[in-house]
Formats: C-alpha cells, sequence, structure tokens
C-alpha cells in the first residue's frame, strides 16, 4: 500500500488562558468552537477545539490550556506560522481592520506571489496568518509540474524593494464589527515550520508522510534563506488544508522553544484506525521511534518527530466531534 496523506488534521498550540483563547478565535476570528475537553495526557488541563462547524479534519486548531507554562518561542524543529484560508484580497483588507480594532498588531497584507498574506499575533504572542487561496502554486511553472526547480520570486515583492508605508497604510475604510461572508476563515491553508536541513526534512515528509514537495523558492521577508514548500499533490491539483513549508534556517539558530504561543505539535491525516496502524509499521520500518495507537476520543493517533526534532501527529478522520 502506498501511504500518502490527505493534509492536515489539526494544529495543537499552547496558550496561557483559555476564556481569552476562546474571545479571540471564536469571537473575533469566528471559529466554531467544536468542543472543550480534559486533555487526554493532563486532566487536569482544558484542552479546547476550534474548527468549522463540522470540526472536519483540516480545520481544526486545538489549544492546551497550561497557565504556568514559559513563554514559547519559534526556532529550528519548530513551527513559525499558521496561516488559515479566505478567497479575497478584500476580505483580508476587512481582516485587518476588524482585528486591528480588536487590538491585534498585524502586518501586511503582503504579496506572497501564490498568495496574499495578512500576519497578526494571537493573544499568547502565537503568529498566525490570513491567506487567499489564489493565485496559487501554479503562477511560474505548470500545475502538473511542480516543485522541480527552484524559483526566485519578483523582486519587487521582496523585503527591501516593496513599499513598505504604502502596505502598512492599506486597510479597510470602516469598522467591521460583523464577520461578512467573504470573510469566513476556511480552515488551515498552510503551516510553515523551520528547519536547519531542508534536504534531511524533505526526504522525511515525502517518505514518511507520503508528502510532495510543490514548490522551491526563497523567503520574501529574507531573499538569502530557502523556502520550500511540501502538499498532498497528484500531478494536477493540491489538496485543501495540505500545504506544509519549511524555512531553511542556518544549524546555529536557536531551536524552537515550547511553551505558550508557540505551537505544539501539527498532526495530518489517516482515514481510518486501519491506515494509522499502516502508518506505524511503515515509519518503524524507518526506523522512526513512534508512539502507539493513542484514543484521543475524537480521532486515534501516533506520535513521533521529523529529524529536526518537530513534533508530528497522524490522527484518524473519526470518530470525529459527533453532533455539537
Ligand atoms: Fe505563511
Ligand atoms: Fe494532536
Amino acid at each position: 500500500m502506498q501511504l500518502a496523506t490527505q493534509g492536515f488534521h489539526h494544529v495543537t498550540m499552547v496558550a496561557a488562558d483559555a476564556a481569552r483563547t476562546t474571545a479571540f478565535y471564536r469571537d473575533v476570528l469566528g471559529l466554531e468552537m467544536v468542543k472543550q475537553a480534559a486533555d487526554y495526557d493532563d486532566p487536569g488541563a482544558h484542552h479546547l477545539y476550534f474548527g468549522d462547524r463540522d470540526g472536519r479534519p483540516g480545520t481544526l486548531l486545538t489549544f492546551l490550556e497550561w497557565p504556568r507554562a514559559p513563554k514559547g518561542r519559534p526556532g529550528i524543529g519548530g513551527v513559525h506560522h499558521t496561516a488559515l484560508g479566505v478567497e479575497t484580497d478584500e476580505a483580508l483588507l476587512r481582516w485587518k481592520r476588524r482585528l486591528t480594532d480588536a487590538g491585534a498588531h498585524t502586518s501586511g497584507p503582503y504579496d506572497r506571489g501564490y498568495f496574499t498574506s495578512l500576519y497578526f499575533r494571537d493573544p499568547d504572542g502565537q503568529i498566525m496568518e490570513i491567506a487567499t487561496a489564489g493565485p496559487g502554486y501554479a503562477i511560474d511553472e505548470p500545475a502538473e509540474a511542480l516543485g522541480r526547480e527552484l524559483l526566485l520570486p519578483p523582486e519587487r515583492i521582496v523585503r527591501g524593494h516593496r513599499d513598505e508605508a504604502a502596505i502598512a497604510a492599506l486597510t479597510w475604510p470602516e469598522p467591521v464589527p460583523e464577520i461578512t461572508p467573504d470573510m469566513v476563515l476556511h480552515g488551515i491553508h498552510h503551516v510553515s515550520g523551520i528547519t536547519d536541513d531542508l534536504g534531511r526534512a524533505g526526504e522525511f515528509y515525502e517518505q514518511a508522510l507520503g508528502l510532495r514537495m510543490v514548490k522551491k523558492t526563497t523567503n520574501r521577508d529574507d531573499a538569502t534563506m530557502l523556502h520550500y514548500f511540501w502538499a498532498a499533490y497528484d500531478s494536477k491539483t493540491i489538496a485543501p488544508h495540505s500545504s506544509w513549508t519549511l524555512f531553511g534556517f542556518q544549524p546555529d539558530w536557536n531551536r524552537a522553544r515550547g511553551g505558550t504561543g508557540q505551537t505544539h505539535h501539527i498532526a495530518f491525516r489517516a482515514r481510518d484506525e486501519d491506515e494509522l496502524r499502516a502508518w506505524r509499521d511503515h515509519l518503524q520500518s524507518r526506523q522512526v521511534p513512534v508512539s502507539n495507537v493513542l484514543d484521543r476520543t475524537f480521532y486515534r493517533s501516533i506520535t513521533f518527530q521529523a529529524p529536526d526534532g518537530q513534533p508530528v501527529e497522524i490522527s484518524t478522520d473519526g470518530p470525529g466531534f459527533g453532533p455539537a
């Protein structure tokens, strides 16, 4: 059996205060609170689940409430940011106004070539992004041959050449008290992590998870840094909620430190428990230390680490969250 994940199942972050996190992700960002439960590994701790109305894989952001945890920071073996999707640039401007009025620090919208991006920090300092669906990865290479060559961005979108003052000044002209239909967030657009070895990481995500390289380019904010993209890709289309990107940092950069405002782990999808067990066998055959199959109530999971230390989980689509 050729194992290939369909994309992200969920991303789990650490928050200091469940009420504050709920006020932000539910009330400001408009995500559905799918579930609030005790944490499986630490029954005294809250675990919050946000996503779309049905709590579908690919839309889920979950938060462990650890009030006494130290502040985390991004670094090698950790996630830099998670992006949620919208359709249009206009929706991004509405989000910029709504987030700014809610007291969140924002930057952008930046033309990233493949999409437009607005960045902000959540109440714990976690870097988040809202990104547009298009124009997509096929603007500079054929859709059926993505990720084969290193493609450099046009200079006008690279830091040092773009008009930062003009970008900072862009916003929606009026307050945005309601989330308009075009602003509804469509789940995980991409997740971006940091590694110190793109070659080794790429081999791991390709061989162990069945993701495929879909873009080799450079960081728009640091032209000296490589930025590679992987996804669930069948040589025609890229599955929604499946883009995993890595920035190639120098090995002497700091390692990720767990804590509040930092991502705890990323989880990819398995169809069912049979497939999950096949993943486990597959990972073990590659000498990857992997957990037993864990019962996470709403899904079954296995956990392991990428070679750079990134904590990774594979979770089943079912049984799911049931009726809300
Ligand atoms: Fe991003
Ligand atoms: Fe998880």
